[in-house]
């Protein structure tokens, strides 16, 4: 399917991802300041967590603003493993992103990435989110290690994590959506492209990769044809809708707090 691709084929995240990486040879440590500050900001830390947990009986104290690069950077720590799939959980966890967001309807205005509603029957069991269960649970190590987060924003902000890890582009992202409480909120089946139709890119017996109906539309359909040849010739220009498209996806029916500006989180690399 789309994502799936995307991360595995796309040639220019790939060459983007090895330019990353073969240019950004590590600098030396300047001085002895580091580890020293270092020290001193984890000794604070300690001390604030304490004085949070001591504080119980007076709520106002209890919320400890969420650091969304620390968040970003343990979702980037469990990417890899090299037991899964092929080694990598980015896909997944982008595609992840994309189908809680997918559901909007804009009739309606109901779905989108707020509520995170795939925790539940029936949504999780549609057939389009087949294979994402995997994605929820190993992102459950994030939630534990960061319990303020909805469910909601860490999903979308894992599908930022997996663009950006993968070297696509910066996403402007934002914090705000909720989580729901029951299935209930359920979205109904059918907003999605079935994960049937999208399988892997690989023919199983030739190890070829071939071309899905998704993708000859690309070149066989005027329209799309003319956006393929422009971004195959302007990778900035294909950034930029990118960023914008995927920004745009990720926020469909969220309820943001007005003061809520759009962030930049750094990649790892
Ligand atoms: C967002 O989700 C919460 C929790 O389900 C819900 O109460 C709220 O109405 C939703 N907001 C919108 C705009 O859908």
């Amino acid at each position: 399917m789309f994502t799936r691709q995307l991360l595995r084929n796309n040639a220019l995240f790939r060459v983007n991802l090895r330019k990353f990486s073969t240019q950004n040879t590590p600098k030396p440590t300047k001085s002895k300041a580091v580890p020293l500050a270092f020290l001193t900001f984890t000794g604070l830390g300690a001390a604030s967590y304490f004085y949070y947990q001591q504080s119980d009986s007076k709520p106002t104290f209890l919320k400890k603003p969420l650091n969304y690069q620390e968040v970003y950077n343990k979702i980037a720590d469990i990417l890899e493993d090299v037991d899964y799939d092929d080694g990598s959980y980015g896909p997944v966890f982008l595609r992840l992103a994309w189908h809680a967001a997918g559901t909007y309807d804009l009739n309606t205005n109901t779905g989108g990435s707020n509520g995170s509603t795939m925790r539940f029957n029936p949504e999780s069991s549609h057939g389009a989110n087949a294979g994402l269960k995997i994605a929820r649970d190993r992102l459950e190590q994030v939630k534990k290690e960061f319990p303020a987060i909805t469910h909601a924003d860490l999903w979308s902000l894992a599908g930022v994590v997996a663009i950006q890890e993968a070297g696509g582009p910066i996403i402007k992202w934002r914090p705000g959506r909720k989580d729901a409480d029951s299935e209930t909120a359920c979205t109904p089946d059918g907003r999605l492209p079935d994960a049937a139709l999208g399988q892997d890119h690989e023919d199983k017996a030739t190890k070829e990769l071939m071309m899905l109906p998704a993708d000859l539309a690309f070149i066989n359909d005027k329209k799309f044809k003319s956006f393929v040849t422009l971004y195959a010739k302007d990778e900035k220009k294909f950034f930029e809708d990118f960023a914008y498209s995927f920004q745009k996806l990720e926020e469909l029916g969220v309820p943001f707090d007005e003061n809520t500006k759009p962030m930049v989180l750094k990649p790892t690399f």
